[in-house]
């Protein structure tokens, strides 16, 4: 296939600089596909990397302070699904940017698979989202949204401890303590749609979490570092919050994250 990147590298560039988030999934499931069948065999470098990914006009990003207080009823609703699928378009980036950001370490090819494979699955929950907010009459940028996420990532740009320890093991390991009552919300006001896309994110999210976990331990063994004791310390150095119980631990630990990491 010729008009494929000539590596993951710049597969992951290619959808960093793609602002369409339509073209953003379709890249993303292109590019996977690419890797899995070995169309697109190697990892490479990325020489031009932008800090932060191209995004359409709208939404408008604020700080996460800055955002306006959700309201209630069917319009709240609404605006959830808009954060969520906010929230999702950032993971499709993100997890391009921890393949690219990082592709100079000494990384396994796993390491590489596993974010692709992360990076489809966002891919996917952000177009469920996106379609499920046009049959209600809405559409991604009705709203502001923040810029919460991406933040994480530039404090975390020039470590992959620093990036594995916040993105995937605090920020993602937060959802999955957050979404199963997301999910409830919807169920009780009837909207069981949007409350089985949740469940099927929330159950990829375990993986995503998992595959966190897997890669802080692997780099901290070939570092010589505790990886509990480390991760406090990235916490507390760049973590502006706090860890907020209640955690979801039985899905923490189906994502294999031990509970000292998070309950201390
Ligand atoms: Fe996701
Ligand atoms: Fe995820």
């Amino acid at each position: 296939m010729s008009d494929l990147p000539l590596n993951l590298c710049s597969a992951a560039t290619q959808v960093l600089l793609q602002a369409d988030p339509q073209e953003k999934v379709r890249l993303s499931k292109k590019f996977s596909g690419a890797w899995a069948s070995g169309s697109i065999k190697d990892v490479g470098i990325a020489d031009i990397l932008p800090d932060r990914p191209a995004r359409p006009a709208r939404p408008k990003l604020k700080p996460p302070d800055q955002m306006p207080r959700r309201s209630t009823g069917e319009k709240g609703r609404v605006a959830l699904i808009h954060a969520i699928a906010h929230i999702e378009l950032n993971a499709i980036d993100l997890a391009w940017d921890a393949i690219a950001r990082f592709a100079g370490e000494d990384l396994p090819r796993a390491y590489f698979s596993d974010w692709v494979q992360v990076a489809v699955e966002e891919a996917r929950h952000f177009q469920m989202l996106e379609d499920r907010l046009t049959e209600l009459g809405a559409a991604y940028g009705d709203l502001p949204a923040h810029d919460g996420l991406w933040e994480a990532a530039l404090k975390t740009a020039d470590d992959v401890l620093a990036r594995l320890a916040l993105v995937p093991m605090v920020l993602e390991a937060r959802g999955l303590d957050t979404a199963p009552h997301a999910a409830d919300r919807f169920r009780a006001s009837g909207d069981e749609k949007t409350a089985a896309i949740l469940d099927e994110i929330a159950f990829d999210e375990i993986a995503h979490v998992a595959a966190g976990v897997r890669w802080f331990e692997h780099v901290c063994a070939s570092r010589g570092l505790n990886p509990v004791a480390h991760f406090h310390g990235l916490v507390a150095d760049r973590y502006k919050g706090q860890l907020k119980a209640p955690f979801a631990h039985d899905l923490r630990k189906q994502a294999k994250m031990a509970r000292e990491y998070y309950d201390y």
